[in-house]
């Protein structure tokens, strides 16, 4: 019998991993703030607990996928966030992307009634937490790592420790601070080109044949050709990470601009894929 999961968050992200480990054989206990995103793993089987304390009173093992700091802080110190109860000897892998600082104030709480904090943040989008093949950044106590890495091992296809509490966060951080650079850097190339007389399509087909090419670069420019803007990375999430990359101390050329970029258009496109910039440069 494998051992019960407890999973908050089912947005884009928590529901295809959460998926993936149900039809593993994983027993799954979910919680998501709003309702109605739970009834697809309900229908899977999955029991539906009614907040995060009950999710940490029912399962030993509890992974967190939300937005951000803020989510983080409730889920953990809300009135019936997970320390509200008065567990001991849990796991908690917090995979969603946040900043080193709050893994670091939640692990110490954490520690205070005996349960050990993990940061995990994924590397990957929709498409490969759906088949399995994210990219996972571990921080944390090297013994819990490997108590947990099986089950991690189901939803990517690297899963790498890196240091201690907040390792994972920065590591991650610093894949987006590419991220961002990158995707600007695509939309601008496309502009110039086209400006210029190029067909998109055409240019396109040059990067996607030469040195350059990549699975980010085909994915994305193929959502250009395709006019395709509906969010896999909402752009909202870069603005979010090249700010928490900032306070980490990031103050470099291309990481100033592209947080910039991405800020200034947020409240009309945060809710769009982060190629959508490409609409406003
Ligand atoms: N999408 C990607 O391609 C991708 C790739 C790698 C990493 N990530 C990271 O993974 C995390 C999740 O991304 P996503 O795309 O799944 O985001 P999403 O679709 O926007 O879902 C966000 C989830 O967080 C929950 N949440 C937000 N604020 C909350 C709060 N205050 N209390 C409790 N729950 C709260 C939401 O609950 P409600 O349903 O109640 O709003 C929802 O379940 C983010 O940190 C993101 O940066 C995303």
């Amino acid at each position: 019998m494998k051992q019960e999961i407890g999973w908050i968050g089912l947005g884009r992200m928590g529901i295809p991993m959460s998926m993936r480990l149900l039809k593993e054989g994983y027993p799954l206990t979910i919680y998501n703030r709003t309702n109605g995103k739970d009834e697809i793993l309900a229908s899977q089987g999955a029991k539906v607990a009614l907040s995060p304390a009950q999710i940490i009173q029912q399962t030993n093992i509890i992974v967190i996928m939300v937005s951000d700091d803020k989510a983080i802080r409730e889920i953990f110190t809300g009135t019936d966030g997970l320390l509200s109860a008065v567990e001991s000897d849990k796991i908690i892998i917090n995979m969603s992307t946040v900043s080193p600082g709050i893994s670091k104030e939640m692990s110490g709480l954490c520690l205070k009634q005996s349960i050990y904090y993990l940061d995990a943040p994924v590397s990957g989008s929709v498409k490969q937490a759906e088949s399995g093949e994210l990219v996972i950044m571990v921080g944390g106590e090297g013994t819990i790592f490997i108590k947990v890495k099986p089950i991690l091992d189901h939803l990517g296809k690297l899963t790498i420790r890196v240091g201690d509490t907040g390792a994972g966060n920065v590591a991650k951080l610093a894949v987006n601070t590419l991220l961002g650079i990158i995707s600007q850097g695509l939309a601008e190339s496309v502009i110039f080109a086209r400006n210029n007389g190029i067909e998109t399509q055409d240019f396109l087909n040059i990067i996607n044949n030469g040195a350059m090419s990549s699975a980010y670069l085909k994915i994305k420019g193929d959502a250009i050709l395709q006019n395709r803007f509906q969010a896999a990375f909402a752009l909202k999430h870069i603005v979010k990470d090249l700010r928490l990359a900032r306070e980490s101390g990031l103050k470099t050329p291309l990481g100033e601009t592209a947080y910039k970029t991405f800020k200034e258009v947020e409240s009309e496109l945060g809710e769009e894929d982060i190629i959508a910039i490409i609409k406003r440069l």
